[in-house]
This record gives structure tokens, C-alpha cells and sequence, in this order.
């Protein structure tokens, strides 16, 4: 009989395909199939071609792109050189996951499912095209088609006789087993953080640890938001990068909320354990030292603060006793129960460690093993950089607003990383923060004589202060920038740095500050009114356009704005003014990176 062998892969930027990824590694195991799960870049790539049966789960991010671990699988899938026929031994199903109010929905899953088929694959079910925009979010697509999925895999290879499929109500073993020291065990000495991989440059698995050297609040205290600038000490780091690009910070939960898991889940901070993976050949998560306190795991490592996913919620069912308890965790991971956990958990953005304190009598059962597989890790959050090497040769700097809002929950909710980066002050001492750099979305052009039109209200400026920077230090002139705030006076960041650099003459500056009149001014009106000097920028300069910021409404405004500067001073059509900016867009001489 056919080896039962099924390879799921996930591409996942913020966790949900992976989540996605490891459910269907459980439900594979309750049909006893042979089942890895694992990071697309994790994989050898070559070897899919003795791969009888896999699932791949994508993410799409919101520019089009693949999420940050599937890469390298990116570039060797697209080869050139890959034989049509050599996944002809492959049957394999696609499962999207992406947003509808992006124009590249699912651009990604779909993609990958094409070029599977053309390199040979069988393909199981059509791809699954999964989205946050449902009411119900991607799993009101994904539970149907996993029913198809299964149906079709077990018609292929049927299960063994005498075996029948494990009911749900048999709780999986965990990832790894949790083995505590003895209690008078000396702590661990040293670092926290593993050395830089010499040579390399620091990445996430190898993080430099930056001196924060300053934290500034750049808006008026009377402003409805604090955003801060800070600087971080890069010596040494052997980090190197140009405009656009975007550091990636490692955040960390803070001490209360460290203690009050504990607290909630009885177990002691400073108790020292090591961790043995389950199945033999599963790597220990990265970056966790050995031996390593449970303080440190739940400080560094447990997302206790993001919302919980469904499968948080089906784990739980297994350690409950309480009946109640049970009823509602068994409710809240069954399909029917979806629309009730979204109100639940998304809509209030309810956290782990509040939805923990909802269950006293499961949160108090659950075993430490289970830690790593009922929350996720921490992830690292991506800022664009706001400076330029060029200006400040060992620093990063990055402009921050620091996220909180309410909802119809009491507390007010707040960002993990922006919350804890904004708590830290450098003046009390060596305050160091995890971080790595990489690639930004947006291209500055390689000739800086080239003119660039660059967009960016509120922090979407950030990356525009980086390629001013680096522009200048290189004597280019040919700058303009359309700024847009709420008023000049409270939350007009670089004010002092843009009209210094405009009586000098390398900067051309508009400012739209919405709320210092009746009526609203936005960068789209500024663009307007200078729609001659923009046409010429664009038509006679072979100028580069760049977007950025966070505001939803923003980014269709501005592109409309831009396709009547065409209309009304290059005489184009509606028709042709739209093809020509997706023309620059296509050429990457129209680029945005924009964010909600
Ligand atoms: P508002 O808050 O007064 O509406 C930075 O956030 C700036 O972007 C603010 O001045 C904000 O104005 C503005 N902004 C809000 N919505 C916008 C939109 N649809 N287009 C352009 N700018 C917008």
C-alpha cells in the first residue's frame, strides 16, 4: 500500500496560515497520515519532486508579495530552468489566505497553484481563496473546502484497515514536553541573546541587540496621539541599508502582564526547565535559550496579548474540567460557533491573557507542555527606517505613533510593540532592543538625479525622511514632498529639517494640515492645486512617485488625484489617464506602501 505521507508547507507573515497550517497537521494525524508541517523556507525545495501529496497554505501580504518565509521557495518555483513535467509524481491542493479590500487578493495562492499545475502537479481541489473580509473570517472558505480536502485524500489513500478516524474529542500530544530543573538549579549566565552570526548580517534568527539612545515624543502634548521619535545605536552591528528599507523590532510583553499569567496559570517565574520536542527530528523553537525560566518564555516568546485564534480555543476544550467552560471552548471551535467567537474575540479585540481570565478553571489545568502549542510567538514588527545611513552612518531611526484605541471593551487596547518601545527610557540606563533589518517595499531610483514625488501624510512620511536624507548627502535637488497632518502646530513631525531644507534649496515642500481651517485639506488637494509642477515632474523630469501612510481612504484619494494632474495638464482620457498611472506602477515608477 502507498506510503501515507502528507507534507503541509505554509508561507505565513502573521501567523494565521501557520495556524492554519498546524490545524491541518492535527486533523492529518487523527486520519493517521504521516504528516510534517512546515515553513515553506524551512524545506528543502528540490525535494518536492519526491513528494507524493502536499498542502501548501499562503498568506498574500498586502502589496501582491510573498510572505517573508516562503522567499526563497518564491525565487526556486519561478526558475526558468524547472523541467514542465517534474512535479508530474505531485498531487497537492492550495489554500489561500488573504484580504479582499487589497486589489491583489490572494494574488499569491493562486499564483503558486498555477505554477504547480504547469510544472506538472495534480491538483486535488480548486485553490481556496480565503478572506478576512468574510463576516466570518477566512475559515467560513476554509472549513468547506477542508471537508473536500479530506474526502479527496482518503479516497486516495484510505485508511488502514481496522483504524478508524481519532475523534476530536482525544487531545493531540503537544509539540514539546517541558522538563523543570530542580528548584535550587543556579541560573543561566549571560546573554539573552544568541551572537550575531558571524560574518552575516543580523537577521531574525540572529538579532542585534541596538542601544536605544533616544525616545522623543514629536507631537504636542495636547495632541491626540503620541508619536515618537527614537534612535538606536547600530555600531558594530555589521547592519547596512538604504531608503525604503524597514527595520524589524522584536517586542517583548511587559511585566505585569507576565505576572498576572503566571499568576492565572500557577507557575513560577523563576523556575528553570528545558524543552524536548515530541516527535524525534522536530527543531526547538528559535531563540529560546536551554535551560531557559519561565519568565523568560512568557516575557520573550508567548503572544499573550494578540487575539486568539479558534485553535487557542479547541486546545483549551482539552484541559477543561468545568462543564460550562468546556461547552462554550467546544462551541467556540466548532464551525457553527465562528460568528459568535468573532464577536467574542476580533470585533472587541479581545487578548490571550483576557481570554484566559474568561476560563479560570481550563486556564489553571493547562499543562506546561502545552504552553508552545496553545500560544503563539511573538512577532517582530516592521517599521519603516526614517533615516539615512548617509546622514547617520550608526543609527536607525524610526517614527512611531504609539497604537491605542478603544473598543467596547474597558481597557483601552494598545500595541504591543509601539506600547512597550514608548515605556523604555534611555536616559535610565543600557536599554537594548532586538532588532534586524530588511528589504522595504519601496525603490528609490538607482540615479539620484532622477526627481521624486513622494506622498506621505502622518507617519507615512517616515520612509521620505530616510530618501531625503540619502538624496541630499548626495546633492540631488530634485525633491518634492506632499506632507499632510491635523494641524501645524501640534503634529507637524521634521518641521524645523523640511524648511531648512527648503531655504536651502533641496527640497520642495506642500503641507495639507486638515484640521487648522473649516474645511478639510488633504495632500490629494495640495497635488491638485500643483498639478502643473507635478505633470511636468512626471512627463518633462521622468519623475518616481511614492505613496505612504495609514490613512484607508488616503491611498485611492491620492491615485485619483494623480489621474486628474494627468487628465487636465497631460490631456489624457479617464480611460488613459488610469492606464498610465497602472503603466508607472507596473514600471515601479509609481510605488506605495500603505498599511490600516
Ligand atoms: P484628518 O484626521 O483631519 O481627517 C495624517 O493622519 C493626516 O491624514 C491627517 O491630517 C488626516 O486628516 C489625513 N487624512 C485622513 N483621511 C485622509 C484621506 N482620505 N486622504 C488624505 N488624507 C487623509
Amino acid at each position: 500500500m502507498a506510503e501515507r505521507k502528507l507534507l503541509v508547507l505554509f508561507g505565513s507573515q502573521t501567523g494565521t496560515a501557520q495556524d492554519t497550517a498546524e490545524r491541518i497537521g492535527r486533523e492529518a494525524m487523527r486520519r493517521h497520515l504521516q504528516c510534517r508541517v512546515e515553513a515553506l523556507d524551512s524545506c528543502d525545495v528540490a525535494n518536492l519532486i519526491h513528494e507524493p501529496l502536499v498542502v501548501f497554505v499562503c498568506a498574500t501580504t498586502g502589496q501582491g508579495d510573498p510572505p517573508d518565509n516562503m522567499k526563497m521557495f518564491w525565487r526556486f518555483l519561478f526558475r526558468k530552468n524547472l523541467p514542465p513535467g517534474s512535479l508530474c509524481q505531485l498531487d497537492y491542493a492550495v489554500l489561500g489566505l488573504g484580504d479582499s479590500s487589497y486589489p491583489k487578493f490572494n494574488f499569491i495562492a493562486k499564483k503558486l497553484h498555477k505554477r504547480v499545475l504547469q510544472l506538472g502537479g495534480n491538483p486535488l481541489l480548486p485553490v481556496a481563496l480565503g478572506d478576512d473580509q468574510h463576516d466570518l473570517g477566512a475559515d467560513a472558505v476554509v472549513d468547506p473546502w477542508l471537508l473536500a480536502l479530506w474526502d479527496k485524500i482518503l479516497a486516495l489513500y484510505p485508511l488502514p484497515p481496522g483504524l478508524e478516524i481519532i475523534s476530536p474529542d482525544i487531545r493531540p500530544p503537544p509539540k514539546y514536553t517541558l522538563h523543570y530543573l530542580p528548584e535550587d538549579s543556579p541560573p543561566p549566565k549571560g546573554d539573552l541573546l544568541p551572537p550575531a552570526a558571524p560574518g552575516a548580517a543580523p537577521s531574525e534568527l540572529h538579532p542585534f541587540a541596538a542601544r536605544m539612545v533616544s525616545n522623543r515624543r514629536v507631537t504636542a502634548q495636547s495632541h491626540f496621539q503620541d508619536v515618537r521619535l527614537m534612535e538606536f545605536d547600530i555600531t558594530g552591528s555589521g547592519i547596512t541599508f538604504s531608503a525604503g528599507a524597514v527595520v524589524m523590532i522584536q517586542p517583548q510583553n511587559c511585566p505585569e502582564d507576565v505576572q498576572q499569567f503566571c499568576q492565572l496559570l500557577r507557575l513560577d517565574p523563576d523556575r528553570l526547565f528545558v524543552l524536548k520536542p515530541t516527535e524525534p527530528g522536530t527543531s526547538l523553537p528559535p531563540l529560546l535559550p536551554q535551560p531557559c525560566t519561565i519568565r523568560h518564555l512568557v516575557t520573550h516568546y508567548l503572544d499573550i496579548s494578540c487575539v486568539p485564534r479558534r485553535s487557542f480555543f479547541e486546545l483549551m476544550s482539552y484541559f477543561s474540567t468545568n462543564e460550562l467552560e468546556r461547552e462554550k471552548l467546544q462551541e467556540f471551535s466548532s464551525a457553527q460557533g465562528q460568528e459568535e467567537l468573532y464577536s467574542y474575540c476580533n470585533r472587541p479585540r479581545r487578548t490571550t491573557l483576557e481570554a484566559l481570565w474568561d476560563f479560570p478553571h481550563t486556564t489553571c489545568a493547562i499543562p506546561a507542555d502545552y504552553l508552545l502549542d496553545l500560544i503563539p510567538r511573538i512577532r517582530a514588527r516592521a517599521f519603516s527606517i526614517a533615516s539615512s545611513m548617509l546622514a547617520h552612518p550608526d543609527q536607525i531611526q524610526i517614527l512611531m505613533a504609539v497604537v491605542q484605541y478603544k473598543t467596547q471593551l474597558s481597557k483601552p487596547r494598545r500595541g504591543l510593540c509601539s506600547t512597550w518601545l514608548a515605556s523604555l527610557n534611555p536616559e535610565q540606563g543600557d536599554v537594548r532592543v532586538p532588532l534586524w533589518v530588511k528589504k522595504g517595499g519601496l525603490k528609490f531610483p538607482a540615479d539620484p538625479a532622477t526627481p521624486v514625488i513622494m506622498i506621505g501624510p502622518g507617519t507615512g512620511v517616515a520612509p521620505f525622511r530616510a530618501a531625503i536624507q540619502e538624496r541630499v548627502a548626495q546633492g540631488c535637488t530634485g525633491n518634492c514632498l506632499f506632507f499632510g497632518c491635523r494641524q501645524k502646530s501640534k503634529d507637524f513631525y521634521f518641521q524645523a529639517e523640511w524648511e531648512e531644507l527648503a531655504a536651502k534649496g533641496f527640497l520642495t515642500l506642500f503641507t495639507a494640515f486638515s484640521r487648522d481651517q473649516e474645511e478639510k485639506v488633504y495632500v490629494q488637494h495640495r497635488i491638485q492645486e500643483n498639478r502643473r509642477l507635478v505633470w511636468e515632474l512626471l512627463s518633462t523630469g521622468n519623475a518616481h512617485v511614492y505613496l505612504a501612510g495609514n490613512a484607508k481612504q488616503m491611498p485611492a484619494a491620492v491615485a485619483e488625484a494623480l489621474q486628474s494632474v494627468l487628465r487636465q495638464e497631460g490631456g489624457l482620457s479617464p480611460s488613459e489617464a488610469e492606464e498610465h498611472l497602472a503603466a508607472l506602477e507596473r514600471s515601479q515608477r509609481f510605488q506605495s506602501e500603505t498599511w490600516s
